[in-house]
């Protein structure tokens, strides 16, 4: 079997989790090379995971230059990720693309569509579609063991201080990054739709800034309609404390509800069948036959389990679990929040129009 070699575009937080996920797949996976300006900090993080050997550059024009990789882990700030993820896509490297995609649907979509064209595998770093269960339930929520779906809700209660924003000049940017909606909850928005197996086709929501000196929103609540009529309801905030994070996805039908997250850090689960009882052994017990102990300790870091996807992906020639399609689509879901907050109307789904981050400069009377 191949092992797969990678660079790191960005070497962040982020990348932090993705140098794990190298260390727990060593077999398959060997990261060569780090692009990142700030390069003490980027040998200091190698250091710190006792990766040896790795060569750093400065400049990643540079590095991909030099360097011949089959991976590149795009970890730089939001809005870089589209000229990055479209040079490695031209050079002919499979990417793992941190969410969002990009600041604008136009953009995302032509991500995607060069992907298809060129036939690399672009695998999104949407965590929430790597948990345990998730995968098992939405075959059966498909499959009607739930019956008809009256509606969906996600919590995303990501607390986040002041010194978070602060610790970067990009955070809570219009142009780089967007608000609790666009970074902190776009990878739960979709894994909702993805579980109820349904497309927004209209959206309505709120935005407001209550305590984060921030451009964007810290608090954001949206209601969508989704193509088979039920409702799915968003609350994205990092406005909460930031040791009481909180991450909860429901969803209700005809024959039972699912309800499933992280409250204070830690896993919450509760699946009902049609008389009330609670059958959560039942889908613990499918999801050891299906992917043994391993695919629970993705919980712990779901990198290694978008890495161990991506690398299934290339290996078979077939699409990752989280892949451009949902990249581009979570990215056209939320500007269509933002511009329904924009507009003060409902916005149909997909958007007709490009509609980027920056369309929303200005939104709360800042420059
Ligand atoms: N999937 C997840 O769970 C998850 C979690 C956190 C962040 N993210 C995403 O990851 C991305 C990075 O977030 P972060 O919190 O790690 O940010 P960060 O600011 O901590 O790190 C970004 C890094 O990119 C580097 N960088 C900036 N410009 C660069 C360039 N031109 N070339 C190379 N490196 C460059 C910076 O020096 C920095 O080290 C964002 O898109 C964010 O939304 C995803």
């Amino acid at each position: 079997m191949n092992r797969y070699k990678v660079a790191v575009i960005g070497c962040g937080r982020v990348a932090e989790k993705h140098l794990k996920a190298y260390s727990k797949l060593k077999d398959r996976l060997e990261l060569i090379c780090v692009a990142d300006p700030a390069m003490d900090h980027a040998k200091k993080v190698l250091a710190e995971r006792g990766f040896t050997g790795v060569k750093i550059y400065s400049d990643y024009e540079d590095m991909l230059s030099n360097e011949t990789v089959d991976i590149c882990a795009i970890t730089v700030p939001s809005g870089l990720h589209y000229k990055i993820a479209t040079t490695c896509l031209n050079k002919g490297i499979n990417i793992l693309l941190e969410k969002p995609m990009t600041m604008s649907n136009k953009e995302s979509k032509e991500l995607y569509e060069l992907s298809k064209s060129l036939n690399k595998k672009i695998a999104m770093g949407h965590i929430y579609r790597y948990f345990p269960l998730v995968g098992i339930l939405r075959e059966d929520i498909k499959n009607g063991a739930f019956g008809k779906i009256t509606h969906g809700t996600i919590c995303v209660r990501w607390g986040h201080g002041q010194d978070y924003y602060d610790s970067a000049a990009w955070r809570g940017t219009w142009k780089s990054d967007g608000g609790a909606l666009m970074n902190q909850s776009i990878h739960a928005v979709d894994l909702l739709l993805w579980l109820m197996d349904s497309k927004a086709v209209s959206v309505t929501s709120k935005l407001a800034q209550r305590l984060r000196d921030i451009e964007a929103e810290d608090v954001g609540m949206a209601i969508m309609e989704l193509d088979n009529g039920a409702l799915a309801m968003i609350e994205g905030t990092t406005a909460t404390l930031p040791d009481g994070k909180e991450a909860m996805f429901s969803i209700f039908g005809e024959k039972g509800s699912v309800s499933l997250g992280l409250k204070r850090g830690k896993p919450s689960l509760d699946i009902r069948n049609a008389k009330g009882k609670k059958i959560n052994f039942r889908y613990i017990r499918k999801q050891l036959g299906k992917g043994g102990f391993k695919s629970f300790s993705y919980a712990l870091n779901p990198h290694t389990g978008i890495y161990a996807d991506l690398v299934n992906a290339i290996d078979n020639d077939t699409q990752p679990v989280a892949d451009a399609y949902a990249g581009y689509t979570s990215v056209d879901n939320l500007l269509g929040i933002y511009k329904a907050a924009k507009e003060g109307c409902s916005v149909s789904l997909p958007l007709s129009e490009e509609f980027t981050t920056e369309d929303m400069t200005g939104f709360f009377g800042k420059k």
